[in-house]
């Protein structure tokens, strides 16, 4: 195991009705003036919203709006969010949704509070040094943005199209409330690129050289667990045991715990950030094609941990069978589970037409480096290599 220092200090607030004490839970952090953002208008038909601005007018908090965070957010809505942040005096952000809605507060609470272009920082022109303090009230669990330092935006310019991932101890939400029952209006495939997209959060973890036995364990227990629960759900969507267990494994997977004392991966995410920024797909439906590939070929050169994932998570019997056969099982094995939650595994049935590898290892190329990875060290032609495989 590796030194590490683990510090998470969100504040979860879990279970049911959670969502009427966000008021209070503000006026706690000392907020003043709100930004309350969200999304495409699922949080305003459930009735969410109005759940929320009641309790931030309960409590006499001030607030503004800005909705319409669409999937894959953009720098626009950033640009008009930080504007609307200085004119306003906002002092808190409240992001009400997933991982879009999430990344957009995060991106305008480190824009609000900067001279320049909140785009430094996703191009590595600048670090963030302050940032608007940001709560949260998920409605999907998937991103794990609420529990993470992490932000992803995309935005186009005369060089091309960038879905770019930045971290900072300053955008790790100070408190999260997360109601299992806000996620029953989920469209299936939400679920299920959700689920996809938190297994993949410990892949990138858990694919490493590093011996971490006890991180290893209980980075095995997570992934069978939503492996179950999503299975339970597909027969019943409304199974609130099952929902709660795949709410908290989606912080869980991407809160830092699964990875504290390893080196990590993240090919497989950056690989899949070009998918959906050049074909606009769901992330996690991206990562249910990319995975599998990307484990097939990584597997030839460092077996070591395909193997114990074959067995330990997919449950193979490796019985009377040799390394490769238990290895090609247990990736047989995670494919049927994507297919069995309704997700496809092949890159040109997401996108519905021949995707276009050269652009994509040409933008990952500008957007990454010449490579990519720890656990198997990518070169741009293997990338080239995975995407096709992932056909
Ligand atoms: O916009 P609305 O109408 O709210 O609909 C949303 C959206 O269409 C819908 N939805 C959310 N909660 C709902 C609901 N519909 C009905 N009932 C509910 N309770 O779901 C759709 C997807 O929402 P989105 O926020 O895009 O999903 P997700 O949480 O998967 O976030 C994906 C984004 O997060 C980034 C991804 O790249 C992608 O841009 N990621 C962020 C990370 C981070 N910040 O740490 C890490 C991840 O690896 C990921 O890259
Ligand atoms: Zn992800």
């Amino acid at each position: 195991m590796d030194n590490f220092i683990f510090h998470s200090p969100t504040e979860f607030i879990f279970g049911r009705g959670t969502q009427k004490e966000v008021g209070k839970t503000l006026k706690r952090y000392g907020a003043g003036k709100v930004m309350l953002v969200y999304g495409g208008g699922s949080a305003e038909r459930s009735g969410l919203i109005k759940e929320v601005t009641d309790s931030l007018k309960a409590e006499g908090l001030d607030y503004v709006t800005l909705k319409g965070v669409k999937p894959n957010p953009e720098a626009d809505l950033v640009y008009e969010g930080i504007a609307m942040a200085v004119k306003e005096g906002v002092t808190f952000m409240l992001a009400v949704g997933g991982g879009s809605v999430i990344d957009t507060a995060k991106a305008i609470a480190v824009g609000a509070v900067y001279s320049g272009d909140f785009w430094d920082f996703y191009c590595g022109k600048s670090t963030p040094s302050a940032a608007l303090p940001i709560g949260v009230v998920l409605t999907i669990p998937a991103a794990g943005s609420e529990g993470s330092c992490k932000t992803v935006i995309t935005k186009k310019d005369a060089d091309g199209l960038h879905k770019i991932s930045i971290g900072s101890e300053l955008i790790r939400p100070r408190f999260a409330v997360m109601n299992p029952e806000l996620t029953m209006s989920l469209p299936w495939f939400q679920t299920a690129c959700g689920v996809a997209d938190m297994l993949c959060h410990i892949f990138e973890r858990y694919f490493s050289n590093t011996t971490a036995q006890l991180v290893n364990a209980y980075s095995e227990a997570i992934m069978r667990d939503i492996m179950d629960q999503a299975l339970t759900l597909r027969v019943n969507p409304d199974d609130y045991e099952a929902r709660a267990d795949i709410m908290w494994a989606g912080t869980l997977a991407h809160n830092g715990l699964c990875g504290v004392g390893k080196e990590e991966d993240w090919s497989s995410h950056r690989l899949e950030h070009e998918v959906s920024a050049f074909y606009d797909v769901a992330h996690g439906a991206g990562l249910a094609c990319i995975v599998p590939a990307w484990l097939l070929f990584v597997a030839k050169r460092n077996p070591d941990m395909a193997w114990k994932f074959a067995i330990n998570v997919m449950s193979v019997n490796p019985q009377g069978f040799d390394t490769d056969h238990i290895i090609a099982a247990g990736i047989s094995a995670l494919k049927d589970f994507y297919h069995d939650i309704g997700l496809t595994t092949s890159l040109r049935e997401l996108v519905g037409k021949e995707p276009d590898i050269e652009a994509m290892v040409k933008s990952l190329e500008y957007n990454m480096g010449p490579s990519l990875g720890k656990y198997v060290p990518l070169t741009m032609d293997d990338c080239r290599e995975i995407y096709r495989l992932a056909l």
